[in-house]
């Protein structure tokens, strides 16, 4: 699902206060349009990520100020809209459009005229009749955020939609590895948990081969497509050629460098699914024996919100391999990268977006 008008701008920094250098660089000429909007990753190249991430090493820095304020996107109003709940999303994108000076409006479906019935495109169309400049969407429809952007002249950020993806999410965690790791080529990322409908899994994958990292998968047979086989490795044609599907979670996490553990849906036991949610642990659980396994300086990541003691267990998630919190905070940075981006004096392009190839059935 890609838009091929869908874009990260590279455009001149102006205005950006005391936006470090390097979180305003106007980076490489790497895509023929500029961007306008980010609604996925897969049709962002390694370059523009590696653009992005370095922005946001410059955004760190101004988190990490007594006074965390920068003017850089003064003036500009970012609406936050979402349709399903987020502690994590919400507030970091918040924060980070507060801390570079936008205005920062929270719509939340339940408190909206969507609660007495008003339809996703009269609630885009009377948001864009309010001179917005952004808008942060997560949405349970897969391509929500597409339809959306086909109908405002605002920026569309994605904050999840659906099952298909998460780009921040995965920029903030590329962002973390990437701080204790430095170059990702090559390295081991073993993702455990529901890859059949995790947005985060699906983001994940795409965003860690791009640069240039192993990542192996291991979840019940039942969590992962019906024509991929455990003990595999999927070729080009499936769109993530090279992912290595583990038989166990034990064969997953053996010598690797980062290991996350995916939120698992309880509704999913439900739909049969899961064996219980204790055989679940016991299998897939990401525990102090099975980090073991990994590297001795590997990684435990959680995109969050946990489930402790199911997929995994508390004394490893508050560990010392735990970089759990410092995926929240990096999410400030990443985010504030993001908005700047797209929003910044001369860097928003405005453009029409006329052909996306996502359907307006959301
Ligand atoms: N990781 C994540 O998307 O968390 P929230 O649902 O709290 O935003």
């Amino acid at each position: 699902m890609t838009n091929p008008t869908t874009t990260l701008g590279n455009g001149a920094a102006a205005e950006a206060g005391d936006v470090p250098a390097n979180a305003m660089a106007d980076g490489v000429e790497t895509s023929a349009t500029p961007r306008h909007h980010l609604l996925d990753l897969d049709d962002l190249s390694s370059a523009e990520i590696t653009e992005l991430l370095d922005s946001a090493e410059g955004m760190l820095e101004i988190t990490g100020r007594d006074v965390r304020k920068t003017p850089a996107l003064r003036g500009k109003t970012i609406i936050t809209m979402f349709f399903e709940n987020s502690t994590r999303t919400r507030v970091s994108f918040e924060q980070a459009g507060k801390i570079m000076g936008a205005d920062v409006i929270n719509v939340t479906a339940s408190a909206s005229s969507v609660s007495k019935g008003e339809s996703l495109l009269n609630t885009v169309k009377t948001l864009q009749a309010m001179q917005i400049d952004a808008l942060v969407v997560r949405h349970p429809h897969s391509g929500a955020p597409y339809f959306i952007s086909n109908h405002t002249d605002a920026a569309v950020v994605n904050a999840g939609d659906g099952t298909h993806a998460h780009p921040t999410q995965s920029l903030l965690d590329l962002f973390t590895v990437r701080n204790h790791v430095g170059d990702m080529s090559g390295k081991k990322i073993a993702i455990v948990g529901d890859v059949l409908y995790s947005r985060v899994a699906r983001s994940n994958i795409i965003a860690f081969q791009k640069m240039g990292a192993e990542v192996t998968v291991s979840c019940p047979n039942t969590l992962i497509p019906d024509e991929w086989q455990l003990g595999s490795t999927l070729g080009d044609e499936t769109g993530f050629g090279g992912l290595r599907l583990a038989n166990n979670v034990d064969e997953a996490v053996d010598s690797a460098d980062v290991v996350m553990a995916l939120r698992i849906q309880q509704e999913r036991q439900d739909a049969g699914h899961l064996p219980s949610l204790r055989e679940y642990s016991d299998r897939w659980g990401i525990n102090s024996a099975r980090m073991a396994l990994a590297n001795d300086d590997a990684l435990l990541m959680h995109p969050g919100p946990m489930n402790e003691g199911v997929e995994i267990a508390s004394d490893v998630a508050h560990g010392a391999q735990s970089v759990v919190e410092e995926q929240v905070r990096n999410g400030v940075a990443v985010r504030m990268a993001v908005l700047y981006a797209l929003c910044a004096p001369g860097k928003s392009t405005r453009i029409a977006n006329s052909d996306s190839n996502a359907g307006d059935e959301a």
